[in-house]
């Protein structure tokens, strides 16, 4: 198997980050793999903000968590308490994505592929991933959300589009059983 088709395989969503932070070398190449992704009409709808500012990561993780503990629905908050409490995993860093809202669609699509990018590559340096669309619930109050963008440093007029938090794995997971049945071959 080749080395594309081993990272493919050997990805997992890591939920128990080291502390350790990542080497600017590191982060340079996961974020130059995300500005390689392909979008439509090659609109490159989207911005590659790194994050290594633990207070700010705090900040938003106790935003987000007040946002699950305040909804009716507590399936996600219980969820969360049920891995540790955290939403960020004890991540020391993250890539957050915005997107341009012009064609909400297609750069929410573009932003998932992303998103994928910079988790294979994590993957291929030995790094650990996981896709943060949760984050989302830092940014539920209108006000907040105008706070944490100009925090984050999104251009004007961008939205947020996902998230993904890297760092070394505390603890290690089996990728989850890739379910063949879902393939459909048409002769
Ligand atoms: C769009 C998207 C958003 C996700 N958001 C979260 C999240 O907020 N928190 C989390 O722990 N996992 C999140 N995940 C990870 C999924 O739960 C995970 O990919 C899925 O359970 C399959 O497990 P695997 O990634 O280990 O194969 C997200 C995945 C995707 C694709």
């Amino acid at each position: 198997m080749n080395e594309t088709l081993k990272a493919i395989e050997n990805r997992y969503s890591c939920r128990d980050f080291k502390p350790e932070m990542l080497s600017e070398e590191v982060l340079q190449a996961i974020a130059k793999a995300a500005v390689q992704a392909p979008s439509a009409m090659n609109r490159q709808p989207w911005r590659i903000v790194v994050v290594k500012d633990q207070e700010l990561m705090q900040e938003i993780e106790q935003e987000g968590l007040k946002t699950l503990s305040d909804m009716e629905d507590k399936s996600a908050y219980n969820r969360i308490m049920e891995r540790g409490g955290k939403l960020f995993y004890g991540a020391p860093s993250m890539i957050v994505v915005p997107i341009d809202s012009a064609e909400y669609a297609s750069a929410m699509l573009d932003c998932g592929i992303v998103c994928q990018n910079i988790v294979l590559a994590a993957e291929s340096l030995g790094v650990g991933s996981v896709i943060c669309g949760l984050l989302r619930t830092a940014f539920a109050k209108e006000e907040r959300a105008k706070e944490w963008a100009a925090r984050l440093k999104f251009p004007e007029g961008y939205v947020l589009g996902c998230s993904v938090l890297l760092g070394y794995a505390n603890t290690s997971k089996q990728p989850h059983e890739p379910d063949i049945e879902k393939i459909v071959v048409l002769e």
